[in-house]
């Protein structure tokens, strides 16, 4: 079942064009990874998914709803369409399980009792639950990862966006929150993940998007995509 469908998709800054007609249909379940070099529009993209950017034209239905719409109720989107960030973006000034409470009081009206279960459970899922009495600026960067992907967990999302959750953190970190990612893809969850973890992206995706110069050049399978004759930029990309 189809739950993104990106038609004719462009965003400008200023006058600038950063995405030129993107088309995308992404199916409810799978896992989507967004490639390609710096400044190609994959963070621009996935931000238009959950509307952190407005669009410049085109839509997105999201269960066949146009969420481009200024219709559209911003904080339950983003409840739905979770984001995990380069950056964390956690409270710094609140505790591990405070970060992963206060959406789901303040946006899902949870009671603070279900919310403290709901997020004891992810804790406990991402290897977090021993820290969760502690202030998010005691954390490590990788332990900050994988709280920032309970909070996503805790709302109960239907989409998680990535963008490059990895990038900042020490090498030696990066495979923890690799292996958290592997562990809660299911069907119960649609991911799209920017990142530049190549080898995991092979693994994990059932599709691979090579984006350049703010369009989709390329769009298919790891299998497809690793073993593309035709297209030249792909291949140094991915150094085959
Ligand atoms: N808020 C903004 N205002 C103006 N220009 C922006 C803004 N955000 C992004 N851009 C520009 O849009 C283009 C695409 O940026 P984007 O961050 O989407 O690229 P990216 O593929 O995610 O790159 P990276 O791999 O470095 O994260 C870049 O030229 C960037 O400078
Ligand atoms: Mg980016």
């Amino acid at each position: 079942m189809e739950i993104i469908r990106v038609s004719n998709l462009h965003k400008s800054f200023d006058d600038i064009e950063v995405l030129t007609d993107i088309n995308l249909t992404i199916e409810s379940g799978s896992v989507t990874t967004i490639i390609g070099p710096s400044g190609s529009g994959k963070s621009t993209l996935l931000r238009c998914l959950n509307q952190l950017e407005n669009v410049t034209s085109g839509s997105i239905l999201y269960n066949d709803e146009d969420i481009t719409s200024n219709q559209t109720n911003l904080n339950e989107l983003r409840s739905k369409i979770g984001m995990v960030f380069q950056s964390f973006n956690l409270f710094s000034n609140l505790t591990v399980l405070d970060n992963c409470i206060i959406g789901q009081e303040k946006v899902l009206h949870r009671s603070k009792h279900e919310s403290i279960d709901n997020a004891l459970n992810f804790l406990k899922q991402v290897g977090m639950y021993d820290f969760k009495d502690r202030k998010v600026t005691t954390l490590s960067g990788g332990q900050k990862q994988r709280v920032a992907i309970a909070r996503t967990l805790s709302m109960n999302p239907d989409i998680i966006l990535f963008d490059e959750p990895t990038s900042s953190l020490d090498p030696e970190m990066v495979n923890d929150v690799l292996e958290v990612m592997k562990n809660i893809i299911s069907k119960d969850y649609t991911f799209v993940v920017v990142t530049h973890e190549m080898e995991f992206a092979r693994d994990v995706s059932d599709r691979v998007i090579f984006m350049e110069r703010g369009r989709i050049v390329n769009d298919g399978t790891p299998s497809e995509i690793w073993n593309i004759n035709s297209n030249e930029r792909l291949k140094r990309f991915l150094n085959i």
